[in-house]
């Protein structure tokens, strides 16, 4: 077992990362400080109910702990207002009270929504993180919890850290090779922004990686969150350089915009945009020549697309790019890469060179 220490000015946790976790949950939680007499409830969704609701449930039950748990369909649709308010519901008939304790067993939509539950039931309970995807380190790690409405997605969130992230990486062999992909996509994208030594590892154990051999897997997951965790101690609000963290999610985002979450998971989106970053980096930085084409192969090995399957509208892209939050009346801004491996956020970048790099990505 990994263990990673995120220290924040009002709390500290710590990330617990490897094989056979959720089968030591109970003695995890008492570590924890969770007691036999604080109520459990547990959120997941209906996918991953199959594998993993029953056996956690049980040895939870079996050791003395009392719980209560609420099964919500899977997908992104479940991070509404209407979900959010019933299982807020089923708290209350619980009988959960401000000693008691949230489990978010699942992937980014369960820990963003049982997040936001913990975070303003009786204005705020204890809730652990315990990510079942591979994109899930990076949502589960950092403290943002939100739901989204009809008009924007997460727009009704909260900064609240969990108290504990249970990674348990035995969970990754039941998701589909498409998942496992997508979360690749943060997982070099962590590599990317930080960590240039991180990048040429992935290179050479793909295959392990892809093979899902949990001690490399434990060993990925570990590194891409050392560097979430080394960005969220500095900015936990996202002041300044979070904002690091969104390098290739600014055209993602488009992407995602414009095919109205349809066509690609984010992961997949985040893979074009980080070629589209790649590719206007090296326009304006000479001395990162050869950023795209490593960043394409890289992406290209772990199964992620660089191009757009089927070409999109420049201009439709481009007015997603308006509404970007760092997009100011003064201009675009970016997170672009000066050498491998390190980013930097940059102002006024030419709307000239932004068409040039959706072009080069497949847009129309
Ligand atoms: N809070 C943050 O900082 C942050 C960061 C990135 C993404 N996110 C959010 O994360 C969400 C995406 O997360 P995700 O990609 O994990 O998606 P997800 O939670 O929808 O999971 C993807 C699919 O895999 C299934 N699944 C999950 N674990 C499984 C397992 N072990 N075996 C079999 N099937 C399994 C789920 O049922 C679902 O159908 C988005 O809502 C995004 O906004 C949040
Ligand atoms: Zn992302």
């Amino acid at each position: 077992m990994r263990k990673l220490e995120v220290s924040l000015p009002e709390q500290s946790y710590s990330i617990l990362i490897g094989s056979g976790l959720l089968a030591k949950l109970p003695d995890l939680l008492e570590m924890h400080g969770v007691q036999k007499q604080d109520r459990l409830f547990l959120i997941t969704d209906d996918q991953v109910a199959i594998h993993y609701l029953e056996p956690v449930r049980r040895s939870l039950s079996e050791s003395g702990f009392s719980i209560n748990f609420a099964v919500v369909p899977h997908g992104e649709q479940s991070k509404s207002v209407a979900t959010y308010e019933s299982l807020i519901g089923k708290l209350i008939e619980a009988g959960c009270n401000r000693k008691s304790v949230i489990l978010a067993l699942g992937g980014g939509v369960i820990g963003d929504l049982a997040g936001f539950v913990a975070a303003t039931y009786m204005r705020g309970i204890r809730f652990f993180q315990l990510p079942t995807t591979l994109l899930a380190h990076d949502s589960s790690v950092g403290g943002k919890v939100a739901i989204n409405h009809a008009l924007g997605k997460n727009i009704m969130g909260a900064f609240y850290q969990p108290k504990g992230v249970i990674y348990d990486v035995d969970t990754l062999q039941t998701l589909s090779m498409r998942e496992l992909q997508s979360g690749f996509a943060e997982v070099i994208k962590h590599g990317l922004i930080w960590d240039r030594s991180f990048v040429d590892w992935l290179f050479e154990n793909k295959d392990e990686l892809l093979q899902r051999n949990p001690l490399y897997l434990t060993e990925a997951i570990e590194r891409a969150c050392a560097v979430k965790v080394a960005v969220v101690s500095q900015d936990e609000t996202e002041q300044g350089i979070r904002a690091i963290l969104n390098y290739g999610h600014t055209i993602g985002h488009a992407i995602e915009g414009t095919t109205s979450y349809t066509t690609y998971t984010h992961g997949e989106a985040i893979s074009i945009g980080m070629v589209g970053s790649a590719w206007m980096s090296e326009q304006l930085h000479s001395s990162n020549q050869g950023l795209t084409e490593m960043t394409g192969e890289l992406l290209t090995h772990f199964g992620l697309p660089t191009k757009l399957h089927t070409p999109l509208p420049e201009d439709e892209l481009m007015n997603y790019l308006r509404r970007d939050k760092k997009h100011t009346s003064t201009g675009f801004t970016f997170v672009l890469s000066p050498t491998c491996g390190q980013v930097r956020i940059t102002e006024h970048i030419p709307e000239g060179l932004i068409r040039q790099a959706l072009r080069r990505i497949g847009a129309c």
